[in-house]
């Protein structure tokens, strides 16, 4: 999940995340922001986040080609994610411990690199994305299968999306889409459309907004455990059909 600032990256990477794990696949959950928030919306207990490290950078080696992991994934994710409800499994990119601690190069080789292994044909694995455009100007996700762009309906944020679009593009990314979130009229989604149109991008999934999932996130309890935030939901599991139907298709072809 790529997107502006507050378009909705980490409340659809979460959902995303329950509802594939409650479907029965293995779910891991990666956090790739550096001001990480992806536990709490998935609803993991505080002392389980608390236990979380990082996947520290001595466990990525460089080689020719780009940075790779030298342990075996599946002791990684024995040792590094933390399982939270519907046993969705997490694991963080880790947050700066202090100011002025310099670049974050080896976090963004540690999640490429734990991107390029945690492919496995039943396995779910969403990224949950900072804002930046760093993950693609670094190429930090090149492995992954899919790219959703959430947008909301106004123009910075379809702008945001539109340069991302760019970037995506010289990746070797091989399904790229639109998702609309937080709208709220036939308006909004027009102008959502029109602009998937004018760019020729494909749109996944359109999200309206609800008044509950601020709520639900007030109160700290995630949006699938939250019933008056159904229609998000509802919109949430339609995007997790058509992912499931067009990347399957979209790797497939590839
Ligand atoms: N469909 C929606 N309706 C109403 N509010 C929403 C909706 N989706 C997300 N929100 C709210 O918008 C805010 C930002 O959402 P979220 O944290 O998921 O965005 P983000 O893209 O991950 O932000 P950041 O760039 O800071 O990581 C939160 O308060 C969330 O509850
Ligand atoms: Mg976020």
């Amino acid at each position: 999940m790529a997107g502006k600032g507050g378009a909705g990256k980490t409340t659809i990477s979460a959902t995303l995340a329950r509802l594939a794990a409650r479907s029965g696949r293995p779910v891991v959950a990666l956090d790739a922001d550096a001001n990480p928030n992806l536990s709490t919306a998935l609803g993991m207990s505080p002392d389980v986040a608390a236990g979380l490290g990082p996947v520290p950078a001595s466990l990525v080696s460089r080689r020719i080609g780009g940075a790779g992991l030298n342990q075996p994934i599946d002791d990684v994710l024995n040792r590094y994610t933390g399982t939270g409800p519907d046993g969705v499994r997490l694991l963080g990119m880790g947050a700066p411990a202090h100011a002025d601690e310099g670049c974050l190069c080896s976090a963004h080789a540690v999640v490429s690199a734990l991107l390029e292994d945690l492919g496995a044909p039943e396995r779910f694995v969403v990224v949950d994305m900072e804002a930046s455009p760093e993950h693609l100007s670094r190429g930090t996700v090149r492995h992954v299968d899919a790219i959703c762009l959430v947008a909301e309906p106004y123009y910075r944020s379809l702008e945001t999306v539109r340069r991302m679009a760019a970037l995506v593009a010289e990746l070797p990314v091989p399904w790229v889409a639109v998702v609309a979130n937080k709208v709220r009229s036939a308006q909004d989604e027009e102008a959502v459309r029109e602009f998937c149109d004018r760019h020729s991008f494909s749109l996944a999934g359109v999200v309206p907004w609800n008044d509950e999932v601020v709520a639900a996130d007030r109160a700290r309890v995630p949006v699938v455990e939250w019933p008056p935030a159904h229609s998000v939901v509802a919109a949430l599991t339609d995007l997790a059909g058509e992912l499931d139907r067009s990347v399957r298709s979209a790797s497939t072809a590839g």
